[in-house]
């Protein structure tokens, strides 16, 4: 099995090491690389994305992603910035089904802004689309204005768009994932202002007519937004675009109240995949040994899971962490009076130690 370890900035390279600790204690055959990505590529070679970063990926079963980003980079030309690496690598790859899971741990109930009540035992699905919509959608630029509210000034523009097959794939994921869990789909556009969402809507209902068994419903993104905050258990999975996921998708994992638990999985249709934290690179502690390597961690779960074959190794995994949660191990992110403050390295020999 060949995983491809792309750690790249900030905290990503010490959330990795700890990753893979914890992969090299399963005792599994698994073949991993390393390779430079982000800001620390395009500072070796000039390139957020190099060539060699993105065979390797290509040719691995499944690449266990850190993060990438600093604010050094903010400067760049924008194919230049650490963000194109994994833009670039969601469309090299093909990853248009993101699975985005926000789960409340009994242990860290504490840690949301929201009333526990509402958050005990939350467990929601994010499925994002990860390749189509205004991120990748054409043309888009700077020119000067033909029309408009004011004519002759200078004007940028993106493209929002999707295309039947886009949305009928990512809907056929959605729909299974809801039948795995407990059979509610809520999708979410905005069909009352877009046509993009229009056409979202209409081949969702389509899709669903072969899944009779999954209950359907649909929500306006800024109903869904607010419903998130007001009764998120009333969701179970929900199925939206790319930028609708990636801003609910960080309002679902701050109900939680602790980013640094979350995991994230990202597949093509050869269920290759990306896997990685849903946190991003926090500069502002790298390498002070503190980040919490947990989400990293159910990443690599994740990825022995859905692209590895290896679902005994992923429970087992999920009941290390489980359990030193339990101890009342925490690093900073997540710690409360009455449990115990460790470091990143000490939380990753914890979770080898419980597996
Ligand atoms: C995410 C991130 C990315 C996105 C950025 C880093 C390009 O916010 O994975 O949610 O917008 O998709
Ligand atoms: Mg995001």
């Amino acid at each position: 099995m060949k995983i491809a370890l792309l750690p790249g900035d900030g905290i990503g390279t010490e959330i990795v090491a700890e990753a893979v600790k914890v992969l090299k204690a399963l005792n599994l055959p698994l073949d991993m690389q390393t390779a430079d990505v982000g800001g620390t590529a395009y500072d070796k070679h000039d390139h957020p994305l190099p060539p060699a970063t993105l065979q390797l990926a290509q040719e691995a079963d499944a690449v266990l992603f850190g993060a990438v980003g600093d604010w050094k980079y903010d400067k760049l030309e924008r194919h230049l910035r650490p963000e194109q690496a994994i833009l670039g690598l969601r469309k090299a790859l093909g990853l248009y089904a993101n699975f985005r899971p926000a789960i409340c741990y009994k242990e860290l109930v504490g840690a949301s802004s929201l009333k526990p009540e509402l958050v005990a035992g939350l467990d929601i699905l994010i499925v994002r689309e990860l390749t189509g919509d205004i991120y990748f959608g054409t043309p888009r630029g700077r020119r000067t204005a033909a029309d408009g509210h004011f004519p002759g000034s200078e004007e940028a523009f993106d493209t929002m768009r999707y295309s039947r097959p886009e949305i009928e794939r990512i809907a056929h994921t959605a729909f299974q994932a809801a039948q795995k869990r407990s059979k509610r789909l809520t999708s979410v556009d905005k069909n009352n202002v877009l046509e993009t969402s229009q056409l979202w809507k209409d081949v969702v209902v389509e899709v669903a007519q072969q899944y009779p068994d999954v209950q359907l419903d649909h929500m306006l993104v800024d109903n869904a937004a607010m419903q998130l905050v007001k009764a998120p258990k009333n969701f179970d999975v929900i199925v939206t675009g790319n930028l609708f996921g990636d801003i609910l998708s960080d309002e679902a994992a701050m109900l939680t109240g602790s980013i640094g638990m979350l995991p994230s999985a990202s597949l093509n249709d050869k269920n290759q995949g990306l896997y990685e934290p849903s946190h991003g690179s926090a500069p502002d502690i790298a390498g002070k040994g503190i980040a919490n390597p947990l989400a990293t961690i159910l990443s690599a779960a994740m990825m022995l899971r859905f692209s590895l074959g290896q679902p005994e190794a992923a429970d087992r995994i999920e009941t290390a962490v489980q359990k030193v949660l339990e101890q009342g191990l925490r690093t900073g992110d997540i710690y409360s009076e009455g449990t115990q403050k460790v470091g990143t390295a000490q939380m990753g020999d914890a979770v080898v130690a419980a597996l």
